[in-house]
């Protein structure tokens, strides 16, 4: 049975038009059908934060969506984030606090922390250590310890609200 739909989208400020399988995930829409291999499949489980992405504003775990879930929906990946200029401060963050070494959890876990200095700057508050970690607790890394990545967030949310 032929269980593919049409889907109409805009991915990263494109329009997207395409036709998928309904059990297709979005993270595997994204790198297989579009070429997007920012985003990461680690656990496919929903557990590791590998895939997360932006949909309509607000961070899924792309292993844990349908594609045709998207149908309407706007998407970013760290592919737009990164080209809009939007998390330039935490990537450059990221690289000067070595808060990266493979890699892999890197796009998943910037989306994440994007999503929390968003949010802080909508309530106008600057996030805590504690917060940052909680935050980022979805988002798993096999190399870092996670001290340098939550040094790295600590660094941007400061410099956004203006401080050192
Ligand atoms: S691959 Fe989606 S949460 Fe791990
Ligand atoms: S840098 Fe390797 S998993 Fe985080």
């Amino acid at each position: 049975m032929d269980t593919a739909m049409d889907i109409k989208l805009t991915v990263n400020g494109e329009p997207v038009a395409e036709h998928v399988d309904a059990r297709t995930t979005l993270v595997d829409f994204l790198r297989e059908g579009l070429g997007l291999t920012g985003s990461h499949v680690g656990c496919e489980h929903g557990v590791c934060g590998a895939c997360t992405v932006r949909v309509d504003g607000e961070i899924v775990r792309g292993c844990l969506m349908l594609a045709v879930q998207c149908d309407g929906a706007t998407v970013e990946t760290i592919e737009g984030l990164s080209d809009s200029g939007e998390v330039a401060d935490l990537q450059a963050a990221f690289e000067q606090r070595n808060a990266l070494q493979c890699g892999y959890c890197t796009p998943g876990m910037i989306a994440a922390a994007q999503d929390l200095l968003v949010q802080a700057k909508k309530n106008k508050t600057v996030p805590t250590r504690d917060a940052i970690r909680e935050h980022l607790s979805g988002n798993y890394c096999r190399c870092t310890g996670y001290h340098a990545i939550v040094d790295a967030v600590e660094a941007v949310a400061q410099a956004r609200a203006g401080g050192k």
